[in-house]
């Protein structure tokens, strides 16, 4: 965002492209941060006390003791269905109440049975399934065991620290919060005067575990930084505070707009998660032994060995210790346990997972419908238009401007009587003026969030003077909710949907550009407690909103501040990256992390949102972004139009052949978002997770897995002739260039390049359906037909998967959808349906083509029951790289099978 517009004196001092760092604390400026890390004991001085203890069916509960203030803890550790341990520390005693996230988890876990196997007065040990864990008395350690195998081991460095709240702050940490930071003015005494005020004492919380035998560690969603995390000693560690960032840079630790505290340690042998639940600030170091010499003497500690280890600190400011250890043991498991706790994307419509059109702004109702023009007269497809702040009338969020949006209902009509959507932006910031009704009605109502004494908190945003609804409060979400109804929101109809920004939240003129931690939320928490989580409560608002509103359409909601859990609302996107090609570099792996944490829905603004893109990294971009889920182009209010028509005929060919690309794999990620509903599984993947053996996949993350067939490797290096691309699976998997057929093994491959060339390759194995008529948007692509790619591997088989519904409603609930299992065997293709349910559609076969065919085919005949037995005809491609049979003509409804001959 450009608050360089709205507030200049705070911002001049910054004139080239790049974040000003000192607008954002430090782990050294943050005190707890400070205090926590620096906590360091020769031994623990926590200790358990095992002769209080209570077991049941399901957890057993004990009393830890810190042995140098003799501060008392109660202790509690649970099985969780799904091979998942749950440890629990809370205070006994404390003056305060502590905060659990409330809208993380989907619902309570469900518990699973333990017993006790081992016991006495140093230790207890619980089984679960292979599961085991072992409390350790003294010092207090938690050791957790997976088949034998010694997989994680809380506390074994003795960085456990929790600050009770019945010790009161010394005077040396009732001291200023932050050092001096050098600048900005006016800015700094709000944030210095806020961190001063501490009416709490200390509450921080901090655990380490150690992964033993691990290589490396992933997730902690959202950093613009590499897929695998770096040892951060010596350095800033991981930070997750959902902050406003202008300008972030990549390849940084720094928090930006989301926190999803799920963290992976993984070895070929073994993959084990740790989710910390906990919603207010992090920090997190991490510490690889292939980095450092740091970590000798922790591998000792927790194995004896000298085998490779990871090793994880945790640091929050307030909240209990709620922690989740997540038993793999390959990625695939850890990353379905996570999503057993936190839910998963409910299946969006299918349009959203076409290509967005979006700037700041769209000047008036006429340049969207001549946007939308222009992308029909040049014969690019587009499903979706953006507005952005400017469409409001002086930012009062539901609201039409009079006099550049006039008329919405005739512009929401001329849009989507082509079948395309109209998305807009609304943001949890209100506009404090007189007159505003939703202003007026969250003063008399009580709706805001307040400062500690009482009163309001304004804060600075987009309109200026502006208070923030306080969605913790269940009468303020009742009321939101309703302000979507289209009595309401007048303008908006079925085909409108929504964008909710800056809900970190974002304010301009608060301490690091977010809400002073000492504001007061419904229930009595202080934002400290429930920040990370703010933005998940704003979007929880607006999907109840839009159901009431619309109860038969999925509702389509995209959020830049995000929590774990999100991902049951909301799709999100990596907010304002910058038209560079380290951005695009760093898109796969900001999204692929946020996969690992449950949020598959994921996009990067095609172009870069600041400053202005050159041909190449445009083109580029729209190549690299037909491999993520959400396919977004967004640009800021400063930068020279750049909608692809604008250009030459040869990037507006690229750029065409890019989108129709995206457009042809539709149903293949519509049946991923199916799964990923159904089983929890990423729609995209890091290659680790599919190909968890594989040493060589463990770092790359400019390459990425769509579901398990497709691999892409986007091109992020300019004027390039030549790329490297490692393909997994070894010598026997075979992988099928998508543009020419060209078969490769794994492994390492130079291929040349193009401008023209998006690299992307089908695992051999896979059979994937498309739809390869070119068209303006996707609703026209319903009843197109389907051509199924078989890529065979080395045995001559493939599968895969379809699933076909009205593509809108719930009715795929009520069973009213296909779910198609497609099989390659002894040279004969066959379709049948996985599930006992029905869906009626025209939607046919056109044509199957089959990579690395049998050779010496001649024909080929279909069977299905209503049309008996026909010829088909056949015939190779050039080369023999494929075969294609034409029109088998059948309605995907029904099972066929063809073979050949
Ligand atoms: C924020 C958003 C950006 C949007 C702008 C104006 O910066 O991240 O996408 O264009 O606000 O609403």
């Amino acid at each position: 965002m450009a608050f360089l517009r709205v507030i200049p004196i705070l911002y001049v001092a910054s004139c080239s492209l790049a974040v000003v760092k000192e607008n954002f604390k430090t782990c050294e400026q943050s005190s707890f941060c400070r205090r926590l890390r620096g906590f360091k004991a020769e031994v623990s001085p926590y200790q358990l006390d095992l002769t209080d203890l209570l077991v049941t069916d399901n957890a057993l509960e004990t009393k830890l003791i810190n042995t140098e203030t003799n501060s008392h803890f109660k202790v509690s550790l649970s099985a969780v269905h799904g091979d998942i341990f749950r440890i629990q520390v809370d205070e006994v005693m404390g003056l305060y109440p502590r905060y659990n996230p409330q809208y993380a988890l989907n619902g309570e876990p469900q518990p699973a049975k333990l017993r006790v196997v081992d016991k006495s007065k140093e230790h207890i040990t619980v089984q679960y399934s292979d599961n085991k864990a072992t409390l350790h008395a003294k010092p207090f350690k938690v050791e957790f065991v997976k088949d034998d195998n010694l997989v994680a081991v809380l506390n074994s460095r003795g960085l456990f620290h929790f600050e009770h709240y019945r010790t009161r702050p010394t005077e040396s940490e009732n001291e200023v919060e932050h050092q001096k930071i050098e600048d900005p003015g006016a800015w700094e005494e709000n944030f210095k005067s806020h961190h001063d005020s501490k009416p709490k004492g200390p509450s921080g919380i901090a655990v380490d575990i150690t992964f033993p035998g691990a290589m490396r560690a992933y997730g902690l969603p959202e950093h613009a930084d590499k897929l695998p995390l770096r040892t951060t000693n010596g350095g800033e560690p991981y930070r997750l505070y959902n902050l406003d960032v202008f300008e972030y840079e990549v390849d940084s630790p720094m928090a930006i707009y989301g926190a999803v505290p799920v963290l992976y340690a993984h070895s070929p042998k073994h993959t084990v998660g740790f989710f910390w639940h906990n919603a207010a600030e992090t920090w997190i170091d991490i510490t690889n032994s292939k980095d450092e010499n740091v970590m000798s003497s922790l591998v000792n500690l927790v194995s004896g060995s000298k085998e490779s280890s990871v090793s994880a600190h945790f640091i929050s400011e307030s909240g209990i210790m709620d922690m989740f250890v997540l038993m793999g043991p390959k990625p695939r498991d850890a990353v379905k346990q996570y999503a057993s706790l936190t839910g998963v994307a409910p299946l969006p419509q299918y349009f959203t997972l076409a290509y967005h059109q979006c700037r700041w702004n769209y000047n008036d109702q006429d340049d969207v419908t001549s946007v939308v023009a222009n992308f029909d007269i040049h014969d690019m497809p587009v499903d979706i238009m953006w507005l952005d702040i400017e469409y409001t009338d002086g930012k009062k969020y539901f609201t039409w401007d009079p006099v550049k949006f006039p008329n919405p209902d005739e512009m929401v009509n001329n849009l989507t009587s082509t079948g395309r959507k109209l998305v807009v932006i609304i943001d949890p910031h209100i506009k404090r003026e007189a007159g505003y009704f939703l202003h007026e009605d969250a003063v008399a109502n009580d709706y805001y969030v307040k400062n500690k004494d009482g009163t309001v908190y304004e804060g600075w945003c987009w309109p200026g003077s502006s208070s923030y609804l306080d969605f913790y409060d269940p009468k303020v979400v009742d009321y939101y909710k309703g302000l979507y109804a289209f009595d309401k929101f007048k303008g908006t109809t079925d085909d409108v949907y929504i964008w909710n920004d800056m809900n970190e939240p974002s304010v301009f003129n608060g301490p690091e550009i977010t809400m002073p931690k000492d504001c007061i939320h419904h229930g009595n928490w202080e934002h400290r407690d429930i920040h990370n989580e703010y933005a998940l409560s704003h979007t929880i608002g607006t999907f109840k909103g839009l159901v009431e509103r619309s109860p038969t359409r999925r509702p389509f909601i995209l959020t830049r501040g995000h929590f774990a859990g999100s991902q049951r609302y909301t799709a999100m996107w990596t907010g304002d990256n910058a038209a560079d090609w380290s951005h695009l570099a760093i898109s796969y792996a900001m999204c692929a992390s946020e996969a690992l944490g449950g949020i598959s829905f994921c996009g990067a603004d095609i172009g870069g949102f600041f400053g202005n893109p050159d041909m190449e990294l445009l083109q580029r971009w729209y190549q690299a972004a037909v491999w993520l889920p959400f396919m977004r182009a967004h640009a800021h209010i400063d930068t020279r139009r750049r909608e692809p028509y604008l250009f030459s005929e040869d990037v507006k060919n690229r750029v065409r052949i890019a989108l129709r690309l995206r457009y042809a794999h539709l149903p293949l990620w519509y049946t991923l978002f199916y799964e990923h509903e159904t089983t929890g599984e990423p729609v995209i993947r890091p290659l680790f997770y599919e190909f968890p053996e594989e040493a060589e996949v463990l770092d790359i993350d400019n390459e990425i897995l769509v579901g398990n067939a497709v691999l892409a490797r986007m091109i992020a290096e300019p004027g390039v002739s030549t790329i490297s691309v490692y393909l997994p699976g070894g010598p026997t998997e075979q992988w099928y260039d998508i543009e020419d057929f060209k078969m490769y093994q794994g492994g390492t491959h130079n291929i040349p390049v193009s401008l023209d060339k998006i690299v992307a390759f089908y695992r051999g194995g896979n059979i994937i359906a498309r739809k390869d008529r070119p068209r303006r948007s996707s609703s026209l692509m319903h009843n197109d037909p389907f051509t199924l790619y078989v890529a065979l591997d080395n045995k001559q088989t493939a599968s895969g998967t379809l699933f076909v519904d009205d593509h809108a409603s719930f009715e795929y609930r009520a069973k009213k959808y296909l779910y198609l299992h497609l099989e390659y065997a002894d040279n004969t293709l066959t379709s049948n349906l996985i599930d006992k349910t029905d869906y009626p559609t025209k939607e046919w076969v056109e044509r199957v083509v089959i990579f690395k065919p049998p050779p010496g085919v001649k024909a080929a005949t279909l069977t299905s029951k209503t049309l008996g037995t026909v010829d088909l005809e056949v015939a190779y491609t050039r080369e023999h790289k494929a075969l294609v049979i034409r029109k088998p003509g059948v309605n995907i409804r029904e099972p066929f099978s063809i073979k050949l001959y």
